[in-house]
């Protein structure tokens, strides 16, 4: 899409569309390092063969593919040109494995304690925020839709009957009750996303999520605001605002590629590894190690990578 198209406040559809992908999944997640992810949330997640995952915010499934290979997985993202790669060329069992769902993360529609695992990789959190605009849970849901995994999944009792049907009295009254607490200074949209993860674990499934480490992520913005790379067929250029009064990372990045200029924003809610602890802790998942990076290492505050966080319900 070219710059202009789509509002402001609904960034999380007009950052995420052709060109990123393309960028991302061509060009800056190599394979190696999307096997090294995969390969981490198997061992730590101790999943054994047949475990049920759910890899929320999956994009082009990069690893939700891998899992497939082992685990049945359901890749859930609110873009369906991602999903449909996240398919694309995959056959035999892997193929039967995945399926991918188109859903908002704010309203998982699926029944409770239906996942072994639930994963939220690549800063695929804080998205949402208290200002009004268009970001509310309920956004471009339809009230009456309903998602199906494939057929399998029901036959084989791997969930229930009545697993992805989006119900919206009860969901949609918390959601609704959300946006409007939303309001106050200290609610924060992007917690639904976490009680939806909660409530689809079963009792000791686990969950793992990576975000960005504050404090180097905020020291580069300060040292280099601006930044220009290029990949393959593509140039990159990005600004970066951060406000501390709302704790929001601003971007701004121009895609220039051979017949094609996007201009894209995002806006991320940066959150320390004591908050996102805590607010685990809150829904009810004990949080078993915090680790910097896939190599395993312990979380730094100071330079670590990532705060990826391994929790377990309880
Ligand atoms: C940074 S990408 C991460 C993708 C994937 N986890 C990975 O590691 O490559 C974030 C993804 O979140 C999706 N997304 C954004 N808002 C969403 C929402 N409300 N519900 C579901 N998916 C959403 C985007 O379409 C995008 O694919």
């Amino acid at each position: 899409m070219t710059a202009g198209r789509r509002p402001e406040s609904d960034w999380t559809v007009s950052y995420f569309g052709r060109v990123y992908g393309e960028v991302y999944r061509r060009h800056l997640l190599s394979p190696e390092r999307t096997r090294q992810e995969a390969e981490f949330a198997k061992r730590v997640l101790g999943l054994t063969p047949g475990g049920r995952v759910l890899d929320l915010a999956a994009g082009f499934g990069r690893h939700a593919r891998l899992l497939a290979r082992e685990y049945w997985v359901v890749a859930l993202d609110r873009n369906r040109e991602y999903l449909a790669t996240a398919r694309k060329g995959l056959r035999g069992a892997p193929g039967r494995r995945l399926a991918p769902v188109a859903a908002d993360m704010r309203a998982l529609p699926f029944g409770a304690a239906g996942f072994d695992a639930v994963l939220l990789l690549f800063n695929s959190f804080g998205y949402f925020h208290a200002e009004p605009c268009d970001d509310t849970p309920a956004a471009g849901i339809s009230h009456r839709e309903v998602w199906r995994l494939p057929r399998v999944f029901y036959e084989r009792n791997l969930v229930g009957a009545d697993h992805g049907v989006y119900r919206l009295g009860a969901l949609g009254r918390a959601a609704e009750a959300r946006a409007g607490a939303s309001a106050s200074a200290t609610a924060d949209p992007n917690m639904i996303i976490l009680d939806g993860a909660a409530r689809v674990l079963r009792p000791g499934g686990g969950f793992l999520m990576e975000q960005p480490n504050p404090r180097p992520v905020l020291a580069a913005v300060a040292e280099h605001p601006r930044r220009h790379f290029s990949v393959g067929r593509f140039s990159v250029e990005e600004e970066f605002r951060y406000d501390p009064a709302r704790r929001v990372l601003e971007n701004r990045t121009v895609f220039r590629g051979p017949d094609i200029t996007e201009t894209a924003q995002y806006r991320l809610r940066l959150y320390t590894r004591d908050e996102l602890v805590r607010a685990l802790r809150q829904r009810g998942l004990r949080v078993v190690a915090v680790y910097g990076g896939y190599d395993g290492e312990r979380y730094r505050a100071g330079d670590s990578e990532c705060i990826l966080v391994h929790a377990v319900r309880r």
